[in-house]
């Protein structure tokens, strides 16, 4: 199975310049390596220019963030079909930086249904905000998970992506450890087939938080992902390398 990595480019980088050579030389080393499915989420108003390098390939382009409205007085925001419009096909969804900034699961409820209904797929981003003794944190991914996939008919469960990212991993030094991200994968999977039955199998499943060249292949092999959502190593481009290198070898 291809392992599908998700360029998380946050604000970075700092000009459409810098944007382009990072994005060839993205294509490129996908074009080279097997095994890689790479998908490129830059800064909204990278999509348009960026969009004209995307031809047929294993790369292609995202958003990171989409309004559930169609159109209106939403100033600073973007509609599903203005991203759509840039050609960007996926729209991550729920963020934990998003969410640090004030957006709750019933925001990310309204934005996956607009992205179901709008034929964009949604990364549904999920994860606490931190770990204690007790198992605390898995009430909180079911709730997210619950809350966020409300209104998703069973028929299209299967064109959601769940992206795991435990917020105290992000930025971060350390990634959680294949083994825990295993358990995870098994919660994540069976609160979705609670709710969806045998369909929710079929979910694509994401590690996201402190993921580079050193942890990849770990998670890859053991934490029952189909692939990552990676932030930092994925703006540098010899992070960048190295990690896809390693990815692509797992
Ligand atoms: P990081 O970010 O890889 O820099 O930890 C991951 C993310 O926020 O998606």
């Amino acid at each position: 199975m291809k392992a599908l990595i998700v360029a998380n480019w946050k604000m970075n980088p700092r000009t459409l310049r810098e944007a382009t050579k990072l994005f060839e030389t993205t294509k490129k080393l996908t074009a080279s390596l097997k095994n890689l499915t790479l998908q490129v989420a830059p800064p909204a108003i990278y999509l348009q220019p960026l969009s004209k390098l995307v031809r047929a390939g294993r790369v292609s382009i995202g958003i990171q963030n989409v309004h559930f409205e169609e159109r209106g007085s939403y100033t600073g925001e973007i509609s599903i079909a203005q991203a759509k419009d840039s050609k960007a096909s996926f729209a991550i969804i729920g963020h934990a930086e998003r969410r640090m900034m004030g957006e709750g699961n019933e925001d990310v409820r309204k934005k996956v249904k607009a992205a179901i209904e709008k034929n964009i797929t949604p990364i549904v981003c999920v994860g606490e905000k931190e770990r204690g003794a007790d198992a605390a944190h898995f009430e909180v991914v079911r709730t997210q998970l619950q809350e966020a996939l409300l209104d998703v008919p069973e028929k299209k469960i299967g064109k959601v992506v769940i992206a795991y990212e435990p917020v105290w991993a992000i930025g971060a030094t350390k990634a959680m450890s294949p083994r825990d991200m295993h358990e995870m994968s098994i919660f994540i999977r069976k609160t979705i087939v609670e709710r969806f039955g045998n369909a929710g199998h079929s979910i694509k499943i994401l590690y996201g938080g402190a993921v580079d060249a050193t942890n990849v292949a770990g998670i890859l092999r053991e934490g029952d992902v189909s692939g990552l959502l990676v932030g930092r190593a994925s703006v540098d481009s010899e992070a960048l390398t190295a990690l896809l290198t390693a990815a692509s070898a797992a």
